[in-house]
C-alpha cells in the first residue's frame, strides 16, 4: 500500500504518549539491575525480556495492563534513568518523523516510592534539550493525575506540579489510571483551581467506561481535549459537540486493541468521526507495552479503513492544529 509509505513518511504529531509506557523491556531490566530493584519473584513474566513480551501479549483488562505498567516504572530511581527513557522515546518517534510529542508522566507513581518530583522534571527536561538539539524535536510535558488515588491525594500532587505549570516546564494537566469507578468529576477541586488559572487540560475518558465520563471529563473539568474518548457514538447530542466546539479526542488504536476495549480496530469510530467532524489524532499510548509506536498505529488504522489521501491530511492538520504548541511552531509543521 503505497500510502503506508506516504504516512512514514508525513510529520507526525504525537499528543498521548505515557512516557513511562514508552520503557522497553530492555532498559527496564538495565535500570532493575542498576538501581537493586527487586522484580516479582513469583511472576514468571519477569524471567526474561521474551516473557515479558509474551506476557506483554495477553493482557486482558486495562487494570491487567496497569499491574505491569506500575511494576516496570519502579526500576525508575534516578535523573539520569527518567532521562534516558525519555530520551529514547524522543528518538524512536523521531524516527517515526514525530516532529512534536506532547507526553505524560504519572509523578505520583513515583513520588510514593520516595523519589523526588524534582528528579523526575530534571531528567525529562534534559532529555527534551537534548531531543530539540539532536533531532529537532520539540515536546511538551502533560502531568497526570493517577484517579486510582483518592481525589484529595490528587490535589496534593496537582499543588506539587502547579509551580512548573505555571512556569510552563509543564504544559497541561490530564487524568489517567484505572477509568472504572473513579468519574472525572470527583477530581473536580484540581480541575477548576487550573482552569481559573487558564491551565491546559485534558483527561482520559471513554476507554474503559462509558460515555457519560467524556461528557463528565468537559462539563465538570472544563477539558477541551479527551484522551482515547471512543465512546461518542453512545451520545449523539455531545459527538455534535465535540465537533461543533473542536474538542480533540487522542485515539490510540493498539491500545484499545491490546486492552480488549474493542475486538478488532475496524469497531473504532474512525469512519464516523471523519463523517461528523469530530478532531482526531492518532498516538501510541504506551508503545512499549503495546507493540507498537505510532506509525504502527497509523498503519492498523490504514489496514482497517482504507483512508483517503484527503482524510489522512484532515487528520494529521487538526493534531497540530488543536495541539498545544505555539502558533509558530504549528506554522513550522504544516
Ligand atoms: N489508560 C489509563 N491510564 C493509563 C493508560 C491508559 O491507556 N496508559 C497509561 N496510563
Ligand atoms: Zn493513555
Amino acid at each position: 500500500d503505497k500510502l503506508h509509505n506516504l504516512l512514514r513518511d508525513l510529520p507526525k504529531v504525537e499528543a498521548h504518549c505515557h512516557l513511562e509506557g514508552s520503557l522497553e523491556p530492555d532498559l527496564l531490566f538495565e535500570l532493575a539491575a542498576r538501581n537493586n530493584i527487586n522484580l516479582p519473584k513469583d511472576d514468571e513474566a519477569f524471567a526474561s525480556v521474551e516473557s515479558l513480551l509474551a506476557r506483554y501479549g495477553r493482557f486482558t483488562s486495562l487494570d491487567d495492563f496497569l499491574h505491569y505498567y506500575f511494576i516496570g516504572m519502579t526500576t525508575l530511581v534516578a535523573r539520569d534513568d527518567f532521562e534516558a527513557l525519555a530520551y529514547a522515546y524522543f528518538k524512536k518517534a523521531h524516527s517515526q518523523n514525530v516532529v512534536h510529542a506532547e507526553v505524560f508522566f504519572d509523578p505520583q507513581a513515583h513520588t510514593t516510592r520516595g523519589v523526588k518530583f524534582e528528579t523526575i522534571l530534571d531528567g525529562f527536561e534534559k532529555a527534551q534539550e537534548r531531543a530539540k538539539q539532536d533531532f529537532g524535536l520539540t515536546s511538551e510535558l502533560i502531568v497526570c493525575l493517577l484517579r486510582h488515588f483518592s481525589p484529595a491525594d490528587c490535589h496534593q500532587a496537582y499543588l506539587e506540579a502547579l509551580p512548573d505549570l505555571q512556569n510552563g516546564r509543564i504544559c497541561g494537566l490530564g487524568l489517567s489510571s484505572t477509568e472504572k469507578g473513579n468519574p472525572p468529576h470527583l477530581f473536580k477541586q484540581s480541575y477548576e483551581d487550573a482552569k481559573k488559572r487558564g491551565l491546559r487540560l485534558t483527561a482520559h475518558a471513554g476507554e474503559e467506561a462509558d460515555v457519560s465520563y467524556m461528557r463528565s471529563a468537559v462539563d465538570d473539568l472544563g477539558c477541551r481535549r479527551i484522551d482515547h474518548g471512543i465512546r461518542l457514538k453512545e451520545d449523539p447530542e455531545l459527538l455534535k459537540r465535540f465537533a461543533r466546539e473542536k474538542i480533540l479526542v487522542t485515539i490510540c488504536p493498539l491500545s484499545n486493541l491490546e486492552l480488549k476495549s474493542i475486538k478488532d480496530i475496524s469497531e473504532l469510530p474512525i469512519r464516523e468521526y471523519l463523517d461528523a467532524k469530530v478532531p482526531f489524532s492518532i498516538n501510541s499510548d504506551d508503545p512499549a507495552y503495546f507493540g507498537g509506536y505510532i506509525q504502527e498505529n497509523y498503519c492498523a488504522v490504514q489496514q482497517a479503513f482504507h483512508l483517503s489521501v484527503e482524510e489522512w491530511a484532515d487528520i494529521l492538520i487538526n493534531a497540530v492544529a488543536l495541539s498545544w504548541c505555539s502558533d509558530e511552531r504549528k506554522d513550522e509543521i504544516l
